[in-house]
């Protein structure tokens, strides 16, 4: 088992931040990126929090990943915005999305944001966030283009990605209930948590490359290539389907097929179709007690081990809670991969002990 290391989530993103000013990123790119990904980490998704750096830096040097690129709107048709990511940072392009979708729905009551061509978005949760503090409910179809990495239900080999779908509705005074999942039964930065620490996962999640389940992440991270398999059998396969049409094709982007498959790149490119609803604008006025009502009765369930009744979006609550207070825990793996990264970009040894000096380990 590999030592941990535990540092806080401010001076994480302090050093998040300078990594990406030494590659290149404006103060406002950088400074997005950082709270993007670690707010991922203080959420719980590992997956999708600053373990991400090194695959960034190999998609910058590979020349995917464009720097201090913005939101391009290609056509305005009142409701409908299509825009373009240009493959600039999700974590810029995808904020600039929202903030000209949040405005429409403002004006409108709904409107729909089209998002392609962007560079890997992260949390979806986070973009649900982002509408939910404005007010909005919204809804949004994910794709990842051209790097197959799930099996169609009754399939055994890779043809799509871990599509993830997102639904957020605000709550009065309480945080707001977030459903945000891959379509796969683990997303595959899970894999690669659990492959960095040398732990196998749950039965049920991955087939081998001859299509036989097995527990073993390595599959994910080395050749021959296994798959992961979608949640919820046919169901999660059809959601993730769905997803994919809607994130991918609908936004003027692209799907997972043979002429977008990745070849010779590790770069994440995702498509992105958000829903997005001013909950004002619909004759509702029980909405609110409705919907506490609803939350207060199934909460009322016995519980089957013990455990209290939870609605989508407080496990995140509670991640956050905990990891603010006892800062964030990273692998030995990791946080070596992200130290070299910021080498790699040009960071001194002396500025890199500075952040060392801040996490503890464990
Ligand atoms: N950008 C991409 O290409 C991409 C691809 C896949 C996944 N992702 C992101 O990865 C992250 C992790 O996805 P995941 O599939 O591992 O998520 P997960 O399996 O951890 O599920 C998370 C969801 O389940 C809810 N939940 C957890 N416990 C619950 C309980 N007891 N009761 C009710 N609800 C509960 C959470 O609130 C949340 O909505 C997500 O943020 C997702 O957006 C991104």
């Amino acid at each position: 088992m590999s030592t941990e290391h535990r540092i806080d989530s401010q001076s994480l993103e302090q050093f998040v931040q300078a990594i990406w000013r030494h590659a290149g990123s404006t103060d406002r790119e950088a400074a997005l990126v950082a709270e993007h990904l670690v707010q991922a980490n203080l959420a719980g998704h590992d997956s999708h929090g600053v373990g991400m750096i090194p695959s960034y830096m190999a998609s910058l040097a590979e020349g995917q990943l464009q720097l201090n690129v913005h939101a391009r709107v290609v056509r305005d048709a009142g409701a409908v915005l299509t825009i373009d990511g240009g493959q600039g940072f999700g974590q810029v392009v995808a904020s600039e999305a929202m903030d000209l979708g949040i405005e429409r729905a403002r004006q409108l009551g709904l409107a729909a944001v089209a998002l392609h061509n962007s560079h890997h978005i992260g949390r979806i949760g986070h973009w649900a966030e982002q509408c939910a503090r404005a007010g909005f409910i919204a809804i949004h179809f994910v794709n990842v283009v051209g790097d197959p990495m799930v099996a169609p239900f009754g399939g055994s080999d890779r043809r799509f990605g871990t599509n993830p779908f997102c639904v957020i509705f605000p709550r009065e005074g309480k945080k707001p209930l977030l459903l945000d999942f891959a379509t796969s039964g683990i997303a595959y930065g899970k894999t690669r948590v659990a492959y960095n620490k040398g732990l196998s996962v749950a039965p049920g999640y991955l087939i081998d490359q001859q299509g036989q389940p097995t527990t073993e992440p390595g599959v994910m991270h080395e050749q021959p290539f296994g798959s992961l398999l979608p949640f919820g059998a046919h169901k999660g396969y059809a959601l993730a389907t769905l997803c994919e049409i809607l994130g991918g094709a609908l936004s003027g982007g692209r799907t997972t097929h043979n002429a977008t498959l990745k070849t010779d790149s590790s770069a994440i490119f995702n498509c992105m179709t958000t829903i997005i609803l001013n909950p004002e604008a619909f004759e509702a006025p029980e909405m609110q007690s409705e919907a506490e009502a609803f939350i207060d009765w199934v909460k009322a369930s016995p519980p089957s081990d013990g455990k209290p009744i939870e609605v989508p979006g407080e496990w995140e609550e509670a991640n956050r809670e905990a990891r603010l207070q006892r800062g964030i825990p990273i692998d030995d793996n990791t946080w070596r991969q992200i130290c070299a990264a910021a080498k790699q970009v040009g960071m001194s040894e002396n500025e890199l002990d500075g952040y060392r000096a801040r996490a503890s380990q464990v």
